[in-house]
């Protein structure tokens, strides 16, 4: 199949669906790729480097009539003419905000994978392109602010006086929210955030910040997202707002509940209270923005010396960043619609995932896909109890395991009929150990296999002890074995702790 990568055709995007990079990637799934000449000069990705890497660049028409046309931008009217009948789009669609183009997919009988749709499950994470652009756009907010602001964020004793550290506020602790965070945090500012959802409190207080809490039942529905917040909760969490954003230079706001408009929570009046000087990032613009003065995509500098910064294209602000990372979200998804690497895409509506950003094909609309539980979700008091799990076939052991344990017990066999005394009673201990080693580790979390580790590394220490004691005796094969013992066990604990110390010191501040 071709896959073909246009020129986005919204006014001012600096994205491109493909890099030269990415491109050859899905090469390698066995597509053929072509891609329309000028596609990613905003990207830093020029015709220039897509021919180096084998990429075919050429016309738009060509493009259009390629199999796949992947792009990062909802296809236009005129785009979704443009293609033929059994192709398919694959781009961001907003699907649940756009009935038309669902409609229009319909119509032409073209298959439309929206990438935007993809279900927040550990498993599609690779392929979650609102993580991504979010990520990006975290901390090109920062930069934003801190290019806006008066001042440097780090506080410094100097001796022309004393400069205290910005204090930044950061309301929604999402993708963006904790990427604004890290941003802010390692510039030297003051950073506190608050969420509706208490359990991020240990991921903001992991980079750094503060938590603020507000006295709140917990509110998480089935997809990962958070839920509206109840009338209670809105003036409850009111007056907390007020008095975080009087007291920060910075407010960075990013909160939302998919599919409904961005929730207001910063009044006018909480604005018109705010220092001169101060700023506040509404990465929430785009849906109305959670800031009253917000003006979507400008910047608006109030009476009382407050900039409000709009801008809706954070992501494509760093555009040779964010299309290699949607470059390769696309990449990603399409290893997994393409499991013979054969340049033939499958569309497998039992995958959760294929399901759930597929909103148009043959002919008939996909949308809404069916509601996906993700692990994340905790239940609400409101949520009726689960059904009870089906039944999990267990399955069989895998052959290689089969025959390691065939193998095992007729080494065990042979050793205990043949082999002299003490051999027998040393190698039931080993096979005992192996076997229980097996099972003990397999039930540690992964998170302390690194501390378990070092530590039954330090075990082999007793092998240096027992080496140690052979070293001496007259026979030069013991002494040799010994000395290879002694050296080997020695590199298992030291390594063992030198690796522990070197992957501790990277979660040490300083
Ligand atoms: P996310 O879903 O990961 O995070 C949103 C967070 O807001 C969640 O943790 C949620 O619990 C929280 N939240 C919801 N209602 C809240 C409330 N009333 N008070 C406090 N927190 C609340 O979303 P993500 O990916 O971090 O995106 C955040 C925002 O950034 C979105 O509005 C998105 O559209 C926007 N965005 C903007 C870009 C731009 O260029 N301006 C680029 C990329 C994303």
């Amino acid at each position: 199949m071709r896959i073909g990568i246009p020129r986005e055709s919204k006014a001012g995007e600096t994205l491109v669906a493909a890099t030269p990079k990415t491109a050859a990637q899905l090469v390698a799934l066995g597509y053929e790729v072509v891609v329309e000449s000028g596609a990613g000069l905003s990207a830093d990705a020029t015709d220039e480097a897509f021919a180096a890497a084998g990429i075919t660049v050429t016309g738009a028409d060509e493009v259009w009539a390629s199999d796949l046309v992947v792009k990062v931008n909802a296809p236009t009217s005129d785009e979704v003419a443009r293609l033929a009948a059994g192709t398919t789009v694959v781009s961001l669609m907003a699907p649940g905000l756009n009935p038309d183009l669902v409609d229009s997919l319909v119509e032409a009988k073209v298959t439309g994978l929206a990438m935007d749709a993809v279900p927040r499950i550990s498993r599609a994470q690779s392929m979650d392109v609102l993580s991504s652009m979010a990520n990006v756009a975290g901390c090109r907010a920062v930069v934003e602010a801190a290019h806006a602001f008066g001042r440097q964020f780090t506080g410094q004793v100097t001796a022309a006086g004393k400069v205290p550290p910005a204090r930044v506020f950061v309301v929604g602790a999402g993708v963006a929210g904790l990427a604004a965070i890290g941003a802010a945090g390692s510039m030297g500012a003051v950073v506190r955030a608050f969420d509706v959802r208490p359990e991020v409190a240990e991921q903001v207080e992991s980079m750094g910040a503060a938590f603020v809490s507000v006295e709140m039942e917990r509110e998480i529905s089935s997809d990962g997202y958070a839920r509206e917040m109840t009338p209670e909760q809105v003036a409850a969490t009111a007056a907390m707002y007020d008095e975080e954003a009087r007291n920060a230079d910075i407010v960075i706001t990013t909160a939302l509940i998919p599919g409904r408009p961005a929730p207001q929570l910063i009044t006018a009046e909480t604005v018109a209270a705010m220092g001169n000087g101060s700023v506040i990032v509404d990465m929430a613009a785009a849906n109305g923005g959670n800031c009253a003065v917000t003006e979507t995509g400008q910047v608006v500098r109030t009476s009382n010396g407050v900039t409000v910064i709009g801008y809706t294209d954070l992501a494509g602000r760093l555009a040779a960043q964010t299309s290699q990372l949607y470059g390769t979200n696309v990449v990603n998804l399409l290893k997994l619609m393409t499991p013979a690497k054969d340049g033939q895409l499958t569309l497998d509506l039992d995958d959760v995932v294929v399901r759930g950003i597929t909103v148009a094909t043959g002919g008939e609309s996909m949308w809404p896909p069916p509601a996906v539980q993700v692990s994340a979700a905790a239940p609400s008091s409101s949520t009726p109890p689960p059904a009870a799990p089906a039944p999990v076939e267990k399955a069989p052991p895998s052959p290689a395991r089969r025959w390691g344990l065939v193998v095992g017990l007729l080494a065990f066999f042979l050793v205990t009929a043949y082999a002299p005394q003490p051999i027998p009673e040393h190698f039931t201990v080993l096979m005992l150990s192996v076997v229980i080693g097996y099972y003990v580790i397999g039930k540690v979390h992964h998170a302390l296999h690194t501390p378990l580790m070092s530590v039954t590394n330090a075990i082999s220490g007793i092998i240096v002890v027992g080496a140690m004691l052979q070293i001496g005796l007259d026979d030069p094969v013991i002494v040799v074995l010994s000395f290879v013992a002694v050296l080997l066990a020695s590199i298992n604990v030291f390594g063992g702790f030198a690796v522990t110390r070197r992957m501790l010191s990277m979660f040490s501040k300083g």
